[in-house]
């Protein structure tokens, strides 16, 4: 299993904080934002790492990175998003990398408190397909929200003004090597981003997509009030 990490976008939701530098590289209590994307890959086993960033200030990634060792692993991938195309724009670039085979994705800004592992290996028994993580949440129509049936998805709504339930869906996505097959049929939302809820949903309509609920806590770190969140639920675990 493959891991892809998304850092992209140009972060301009953070301004002035993200002016000079990359949302990804700011700092969560004592690590820079992306450490701990990649840190939950590896706690679930995951030590072949791409990393997708963008932006003027790329260059930062590799300075802060290098090549893993501090993470333990012996190299890491990179390559570089043109512009701000969306997430599913953004995975397209792993295309080469996941070399036909299964991959974990995590956002660059979603900080999890526990591990994926159990997911991973789910998803790994499963055959093919996809995996979703959900997470019950106050403000679900901050994020894509999922219709459910028990242990069924109906649908996913990004961003949805009514939401159908409370789970929100995380940052978190396993995929077969379909998913790039689905990317190229997609089309730019309303807010001009290929959309990562609808690579999800076409998974949907062919009975294939699976989900587990997240243990522990779990937040983003794109807006203000989420970044400060980040910070204090992470300074919280070392109390
Ligand atoms: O955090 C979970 C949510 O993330 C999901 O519930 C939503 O369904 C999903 O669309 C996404 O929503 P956001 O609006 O929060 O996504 P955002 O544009 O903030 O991007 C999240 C990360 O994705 C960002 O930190 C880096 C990566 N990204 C995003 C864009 C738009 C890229 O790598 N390239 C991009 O072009």
């Amino acid at each position: 299993m493959k891991g892809v990490v998304l850092a992209g976008g140009l972060g301009t939701r953070m301004h002035p904080l993200t002016k000079v530098t990359n949302k990804h590289l700011l700092p969560i209590y004592n690590k820079p934002m992306i450490y701990y994307p990649i840190e939950t890959l590896i706690n679930a086993g995951i030590n072949d790492i791409l990393i997708v960033t963008g932006g003027s200030n790329s260059g930062d990634f590799l300075k802060l990175l290098g090549n893993g060792k501090q993470f333990g692993l012996k190299h890491i991938n990179y390559t570089y998003q043109d512009g701000e195309g969306g997430i599913a724009d953004a995975l397209r670039l792993a295309h080469d990398f996941a070399d036909d085979g299964p991959i974990t994705v995590i956002l660059g800004d979603n900080i999890i408190e526990g591990s994926i592992k159990p997911a991973v290996d789910g998803f790994l028994s499963q055959g093919g397909g996809a995996k979703i993580l959900l997470k019950e949440v106050e403000d679900p129509e901050r994020f894509g929200v999922a219709e459910l049936d028990g242990k069924r998805i109906l649908s996913i709504e990004e961003k949805p003004a009514h939401p159908k339930s409370s789970y929100a869906v995380t940052g978190v996505y396993m995929y077969d090597s379909y998913v790039f097959e689905i990317i190229e049929t997609l089309k730019p939302s309303e807010r001009n981003e290929m959309e990562i809820t609808d690579v999800n949903n076409a998974y949907i309509r062919e009975s294939k997509l699976t989900f587990d609920i997240l243990d522990g806590w779990w937040t983003d770190a794109g807006t203000f009030e989420s970044l400060f969140r980040a910070n204090c639920l992470v300074a919280g675990k070392y109390e």
